[in-house]
């Protein structure tokens, strides 16, 4: 089973979404619609009330308790700044990594930052050999991200488009438990906002 609980990074801690986190989740969405719309089918769809969004909280611990997904809330200084996860969809021994963060807290290492928490995360389950990354091959932003870490671009695969962004193309990059601890950046950090003075 997922853990409820990813190890921190300074001020960044990763953890299951929790009912009172609702409000501060639909409020990122809110803030985020425009930079989220491209790539992702939610910020497309009505948007959800926290009442609904704590719904979700509800079905996702259900599934992870049922050995299935990990959706964590990425935190920064206690504050919802995105949202990420460990996905089963690939198959018995491989998890996939989605991710997404606040329009207001972009290029602060904060992605990259969960996504090796993540990877360390999967690595730590018993029977994990292979974590993989996907996005569509004009989302260069999220491609920097699994090639920042290390992993390498395995193939592409063609499918429908999910967002307007989208290509209808799906780049593929893999981690293996044994490439990991090699290839594991020793700099990673969340920096803090240029503008915070
Ligand atoms: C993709 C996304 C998650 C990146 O989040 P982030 O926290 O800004 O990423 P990081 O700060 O960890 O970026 C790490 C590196 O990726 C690269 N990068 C990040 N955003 C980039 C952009 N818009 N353009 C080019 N390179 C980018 C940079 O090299 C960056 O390092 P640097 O800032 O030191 O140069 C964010 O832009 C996002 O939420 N996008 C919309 C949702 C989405 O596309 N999710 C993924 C779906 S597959």
């Amino acid at each position: 089973m997922m853990p409820t609980d990813v190890a921190a990074a300074g001020p960044l801690t990763l953890r299951t979404w929790r009912p009172e986190d609702a409000t501060g989740l639909a409020e990122a969405i809110a803030a985020s619609r425009t930079h989220l719309a491209p790539w992702m089918g939610f910020a497309n769809a009505p948007a959800r009330t926290p009442a609904e969004h704590a719904a979700r909280f509800g079905e996702w611990e259900q599934d992870r308790r049922a050995a299935g997904d990990g959706i964590y809330g990425i935190f920064l200084d206690g504050a919802p700044v995105g949202s990420c996860g460990l996905h089963r969809r690939l198959g018995p021994g491989a998890l996939e990594i989605g991710y997404w963060v606040h329009v207001g807290y972009l290029r602060r290492g904060i992605a990259s930052t969960a996504a090796a928490l993540l990877t360390d995360t999967a690595f730590g389950l018993e029977g994990i050999t292979v974590v993989e990354i996907h996005h569509d091959a004009a989302n260069l932003a999220s491609a920097a991200i699994p090639r920042r870490l290390g992993f390498s671009r395995v193939g592409e695969l063609t499918g429908p488009r999910t967002a307007p962004g989208e290509r209808g193309l799906e780049w593929q990059w893999r981690m293996t438990r044994e490439q990991w601890p090699e290839r594991r950046p020793a700099d990673l950090r969340v920096r803090p906002d240029a503008g915070s003075g």
